[in-house]
């Protein structure tokens, strides 16, 4: 597959303003923030001990970034579009934000200890190259953090191929991945995987983005509800063959040197 086009790029930072202000909105509720929360804690978990230099690659509003800047002060992050760069802005003063693009890193080569990604990988053309890229700002006993849309129930991938091609608010080449086919782009840029697991239910549909999905706006006790639905979906997503109703893969891998 050929890099992202620069046209694509320009596609992606036009898509980007207009989505900034609905990521304010979407971390604006209580639930929300809950189910984000745990989202993030469950990326952040597996941050290896005494890691400093750690790069966020596809920060956007920089709600994820807060947080790690909150355990892991100094926590670098990186994103193509600068209209929400400048909602992290807003969010984290003084934070470490980079205008760049993902398959162009400006770092020199072995300079994180962790390199985290929450859904950037797929708005991507060039998956091996991202990879690739991020591989090389690892050191050698660095480790890669990912979370991205999962493809692999049949429903979820139909109905998220439907929203991606009928909403204007996302690109209509972006799409998920199978749990087989990112570890397979995860070694071909030459990581070894070493977890895999499905994150997200009924959390991720009902709490996590108020902008798609806003009914429990309504409901009285939706904090509660969530976390809930937090604890039902971490059942759920530990049972195999239920775990297949995850929307999300979070994946580790370290780099094969
Ligand atoms: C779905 S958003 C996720 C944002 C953030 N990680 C979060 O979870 O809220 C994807 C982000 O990837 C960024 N992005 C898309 N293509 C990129 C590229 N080539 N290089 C860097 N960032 C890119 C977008 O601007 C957007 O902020």
């Amino acid at each position: 597959m050929s890099g992202s086009t620069p046209s694509h790029q320009s596609e992606q930072i036009e898509l980007h303003k207009t989505l900034a202000p609905r990521y304010a909105y979407r971390y604006s509720f209580e639930y929300s923030r809950l189910f984000q929360q745990d989202w993030h804690a469950e990326m952040i978990s597996h941050v290896p001990a005494g890691a400093k230099q750690i790069l966020d690659l596809g920060c956007g509003t920089g709600f994820f970034l807060a947080e790690l800047v909150e355990k892991h002060p100094g926590a670098v992050g990186l994103d193509i579009s600068y209209e929400m760069l400048r909602v992290s802005d807003e969010y984290i003063p003084g934070a470490k934000l980079v205008t760049g693009d993902a398959e162009n890193l400006p770092f020199e080569p072995a300079c994180f200890d962790t390199v985290f990604c929450k859904g950037s990988l797929h708005h991507v053309r060039d998956h091996v190259a991202f990879l690739r890229n991020c591989q090389e700002a690892l050191r050698d006993d660095g480790l890669l953090i990912m979370s991205e849309p999962c493809n692999d129930n049949p429903f979820i991938r139909l109905a998220r191929a439907v929203l991606y091609k009928k909403s204007p608010h996302f690109h209509v080449d972006d799409q998920g991945f199978t749990r087989k086919r990112i570890v397979e782009l995860c070694e071909q840029a030459g990581f070894q995987v070493t977890k895999v697991k499905r994150y997200g239910v009924l959390a991720y549909v009902f709490a996590g983005f108020p902008d798609h999905v806003g009914i429990l706006k309504y409901i009285p006790g939706n904090a509660l509800l969530t976390r809930f639905f937090i604890g039902l979906d971490r059942v759920i997503c530990a049972i195999p063959g239920l775990s297949l109703l995850g929307f999300h893969i979070v994946i580790v891998g370290k780099p094969k040197r």
